[in-house]
């Protein structure tokens, strides 16, 4: 096991032992490669420089209370990039590649898996670039699909205490018929000015409306939506926005906690109505929000009175960590144990 300050972790870089890399080349995958090299050789034409052939995925390994390394849902991971290569005309990975790619990265750095009790995990960042040359806008015909690990803490500082959340309706991170519903990292270059101004002005995250009618929710920069209201756990159905594992699981778990679960529109006058509020996704597991303020407007909406997540926010939050963590049974069979020490 590493010494590191484990209970001061972020989400931030951390060098690790090894990344796992594998290229698409002359028509089919070859195979995984470990590399110590935290650089990748890149050709200057390459299309992910140029014209943005580039997503990632983001899924996270956790040290359970039996010692046990449980990875949680890969394989949505997995389909997800399928579906990101696709909308960006890249070479799917096959799905051994990528179940070989986790595990591998995993064992190699797994002194660097956080230790159970200390709130950390290690996140695996997969990644999948077009790397062979182009200067007409095309397709590459080659691919580089590498993943790398690194020890994170939680993605707000606030951890598991209510953040601020800023209404958007200035700049779009997705068109309606664009890229959003695909993890491409486009998608994340169009959010960062209202991310970093939303900073500046002393929120935690920003809230997306809908680029055609700003009359809907769409979602945070890094996480999705959800609200409660009479016990119902509500959240957006949007074609521009990621179809978040985090929020899939969410909603199984709300129903299994008495929750009905409604996906559909959401219109931004409903969040007055809202009980408790939350964004959710694998970087920022449950962030509860405290309030949020349109920018446009200048309305407030208020959640948290007490600096506290709300009831239901914490019940889902201890549900899905305790599973993550070994904790609670493992009913909807969503981690896979992980040979490590
Ligand atoms: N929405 C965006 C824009 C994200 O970047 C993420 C993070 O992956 C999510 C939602 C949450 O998705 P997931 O729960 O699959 O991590
Ligand atoms: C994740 O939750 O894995 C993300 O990708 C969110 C963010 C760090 C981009």
């Amino acid at each position: 096991m590493k010494n590191i300050d484990w209970k001061s972790l972020t989400f931030g870089y951390v060098k690790t032992n090894y990344n796992v890399r594998c290229y698409y080349r002359d028509g089919k995958w070859g195979t995984l490669e470990i590399s110590s090299s935290e650089d990748i050789p890149m050709h200057i034409a390459a299309t992910c420089l140029h014209y943005g052939q580039a997503a990632f995925e983001g899924l996270k390994a956790y040290r359970g209370k039996d010692n046990k390394v449980r990875l949680f849902r890969w394989e949505e991971n997995w389909k997800r990039l399928q579906l990101s290569a696709e909308t960006v005309l890249m070479q799917p990975v096959p799905r051994d590649i990528f179940e070989q790619a986790c595990r591998l990265v995993v064992q190699l750095n797994q002194e660097f898996i956080p230790p159970y009790g200390t709130g950390g995990s290690l996140y695996l960042r997969p990644l999948l670039v077009g790397s062979g040359a182009r200067v007409g806008v095309h397709p590459a015909d080659e691919y580089l699909f590498a993943i790398f690990a690194v020890p994170v803490g939680p993605y707000f500082k606030e951890g598991f205490k209510p953040v601020k959340m800023q209404i958007v309706k200035d700049y779009d991170r997705a068109a309606p018929l664009g890229t959003g519903h695909a993890k491409v990292g486009g998608n994340y270059a169009a959010s960062l000015r209202a991310g970093e101004r939303a900073h500046d002005e002393g929120f935690s995250v920003t809230l997306f409306a809908d680029a055609k009618t700003k009359q809907f929710i769409d979602e945070a920069g890094p996480a999705n939506f959800f609200g409660i209201r009479n016990n119902t756990y509500i959240t957006p159905d949007s074609h521009s926005i990621l179809q978040s594992i985090t929020n899939m699981s969410l909603r199984q778990i709300a129903e299994e906690l008495g929750l009905k679960v409604e996906r559909r529109q959401v219109r931004i006058d409903e969040l007055d109505t809202f009980e408790e509020v939350g964004a959710c996704g694998t970087a920022a597991v449950i962030s509860p929000v405290g309030s949020i303020q349109d920018r446009e407007t200048g309305i407030l909406f208020q959640y948290s009175k007490n600096g506290e997540a709300g009831e239901w926010s914490k019940k889902l939050y201890n549900y899905l960590v305790g599973v993550q963590y070994g904790e609670i049974p493992d009913k909807f069979g969503w981690c896979t144990e992980l040979p490590c020490e």
